[in-house]
């Protein structure tokens, strides 16, 4: 009797009970949020003289027929399951209700992962990319929030408030970039928070991924691109430097107007002492370009 019994209270209450206010029935704590494998524990107290009292559900299903609270317990939650109801038949009217504890059950991705999409090897400054941060495994995908960081400055953030689903996904997340100079060397990381609000765990869970190091070509620059005009005085030493920035670091070439100049080194800066007056160019070159710059040498030179 007892099994037909409970079989025609369920139907019964699943027509004609009523939630919320009104409801007689008590949810301790009404959220839960529980990391996956974790134990969780809700009460549901009557307040008022029940018939039976009891929990609908995948998992760990219980009721009784004496007391005003019984337990859904589960010592390790590892089911993607419906969320839990609590039911209640009373002698009064109203005669049956229930409440839907609202049960998170989350689970930390497996692994967060960031990768340039269809490029291998460095960047060049001013052109377009896609960084792409991929996800693995991640409950429930609502509760995300995807975080990409250049440095340590947040570039970027993509939610994903507008998916549902209470079990594991992979999702993932693009970032355009037109890399500039000044971010050669920079370090790119995608970062999962999982924000499961004030029942959650506090800060909000977070996986990094590994950094990406960009590599930004750009062409060789001087400091000061403009001809320079420099003296040769006895005993005094003067320098033309050639300089520039540059990634690959340029390689530098000279070459003088003077016929009588002798081979000079593939070097940034000449000294004065093995130079005659004249007319050099310095050609500092990387893959991307070849930047030249004029140095007039005016005056003696030592010896001559
Ligand atoms: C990447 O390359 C493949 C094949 O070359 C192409 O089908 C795809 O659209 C490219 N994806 C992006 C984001 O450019
Ligand atoms: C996401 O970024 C926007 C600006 O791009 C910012 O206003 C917002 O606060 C960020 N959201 C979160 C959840 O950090
Ligand atoms: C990225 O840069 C950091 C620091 O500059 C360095 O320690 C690390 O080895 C680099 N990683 C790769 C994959 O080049
Ligand atoms: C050449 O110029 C660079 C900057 O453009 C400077 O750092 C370097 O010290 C200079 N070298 C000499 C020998 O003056």
């Amino acid at each position: 009797m007892g099994n037909d019994f409970l079989r025609w209270i369920m139907t019964f209450c699943m027509v004609y009970s009523v939630s919320g206010e009104g409801c007689s029935l008590i949810l301790k704590p009404s959220r839960v949020v529980v990391g996956f494998g974790e134990p969780v524990s809700v009460s549901c107290e009557a307040a008022r003289p029940v018939r039976v009292l009891g929990w609908e559900s995948a998992i760990s299903a219980a009721h009784t027929q004496q007391d005003l609270s019984v337990q859904w317990k589960v010592d390790s939650l590892i089911d993607w399951i419906e969320e839990p109801i609590c039911y209640g038949v009373f002698f009064t009217a109203p005669r049956q209700c229930e409440e839907k504890l609202n049960l998170v059950l989350y689970k930390t991705p497996d692994s967060v992962s960031i990768r340039p999409v269809n490029h291998t090897g460095p960047m060049v400054e001013g052109k377009e990319y896609q960084l792409l941060c991929e996800v693995q495994n991640i409950a429930p995908v609502q509760y995300l929030t995807l975080r990409w960081y250049r440095g340590q400055t947040e570039v970027y953030n993509h939610s994903f408030s507008d998916l549902t689903s209470s079990s594991p996904v992979q999702v993932s997340s693009i970032l355009v970039v037109t890399p500039t100079r000044a971010e050669n060397g920079a370090q790119y990381r995608c970062v999962a928070e999982l924000e499961l609000g004030p029942e959650g765990p506090q800060p909000p869970p977070t996986v990094t991924s590994e950094p990406l190091n960009a590599s930004v070509y750009f062409p060789p620059a001087f400091l000061s691109p403009e001809p320079e005009v420099l003296d040769l005085t006895e005993g005094a030493e003067i320098f033309l430097n050639c300089t520039a920035t540059g990634n690959p670091a340029p390689v530098y070439s000279w070459q003088s107007s003077h016929p009588m100049q002798e081979r000079m080194e593939d070097e940034a800066v000449l000294t004065s002492s093995s130079l005659l007056p004249g007319t050099y160019t310095c050609t500092a070159s990387n893959t991307l370009e070849k930047k030249s710059k004029q140095f007039t040498v005016k005056g003696k030179a030592k010896g001559v």
